[in-house]
């Protein structure tokens, strides 16, 4: 269990991931971005997540140099992931997107990158370029996101690298209970997108009852049992003052009737896409 905002987990190549991060999924390219990773990192934070199709690379990586500089960080203390876009999939064009990632974010190498969705037909093709870049030492580690059980199953058939990290829709109303258990059996990180719900579940009357106890809020007790469950959160906020919030949840435990009453509150509910049908 991780003991402040900084803790790593150790993927399954050896590379210590922060169970903490910030998510810029729909932060806007420029100032908005900027200031939200520069709030993240000057509180603390060390992981960002961000993707080729947010559009804001460019702002994450110019905010992670100045970060560095204004808080005398060096690289290898920050945690950088990015993913390559549906678009892009295929073996050639993922090695250009990878290229055009590290390009715009201006950074010697990414931390982490993943498969940002199964498009069926070219994951696989998709995959083999990421081993390239993995293996080339461009990037530490290499992961999918919105993998189903049966896409891993799909891919592991053929990998020659298993993915680190498996990056889902998860929050208290998607538990995601078959799927933890399936990576967890792989090696396979888990990694919570969307852990609030996009924001939908903070008004919910367990959570907030839950947080009462402990002097939290919803979106803090959410986040605690993502890592008291063994799941990688990266919230998204551009506010400096829930940035603050979401990441002061290392002074409390949720007991285990607690965890058991959130994971009650699974109903499969996706508020994003559905990874078995899609269309973008
Ligand atoms: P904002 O960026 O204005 O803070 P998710 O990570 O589940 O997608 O949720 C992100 C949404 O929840 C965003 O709309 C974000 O808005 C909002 N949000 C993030 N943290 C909090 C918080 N602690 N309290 C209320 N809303 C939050």
């Amino acid at each position: 269990m991780p003991k402040n905002l900084q803790d790593t987990v150790k993927l399954n190549n050896g590379v210590h991931m922060p169970w903490f991060g910030l998510g810029v999924y729909k932060a806007q390219e420029g100032d908005e971005v900027v200031s939200a990773v520069k709030a993240a990192i000057r509180a603390g934070y060390r992981s960002i997540d961000t993707a080729a199709a947010y559009n804001n690379e460019e702002g994450v990586g110019q905010a992670v140099r100045e970060a560095m500089e204004e808080n005398g960080l060096r690289r290898d203390q920050l945690f950088i992931t990015s993913k390559v876009w549906n678009s892009n999939q295929g073996y050639e064009t993922t090695l250009q997107a990878f290229e055009t990632s590290l390009n715009k974010l201006n950074l010697e190498y990414i931390d982490l990158f993943l498969v940002h969705w199964p498009v069926k037909g070219k994951y696989k093709e998709t995959w083999r370029a990421l081993e390239k870049v993995y293996k080339e030492g461009k990037v530490r580690a290499i992961g999918v996101s919105n993998f189903q059980i049966h896409h891993l199953e799909d891919l592991l058939s053929e990998a020659e690298v298993v993915p680190a990290v498996n990056q889902v829709e998860l929050h208290p109303q998607l538990t995601q209970k078959e799927l933890l258990t399936y990576c967890q059996g792989k090696g396979i990180q888990l990694e919570a997108w969307s852990p609030l719900g996009q924001g939908h579940l903070l008004k919910n009357d367990t959570l907030v009852s839950i947080g009462k106890k402990y002097g939290k809020t919803a979106a803090q007790v959410i986040l605690r049992w993502d890592l008291q469950v063994g799941v990688i959160t990266i919230p998204k906020s551009v506010n400096e003052g829930r940035i603050i919030e979401n990441a002061d949840i290392f002074d409390f435990e949720l007991s285990a009737e607690d965890i058991a009453a959130i994971d009650g509150l699974n109903q499969n509910k996706r508020f994003g896409s559905d990874p078995d049908n899609f269309n973008f």
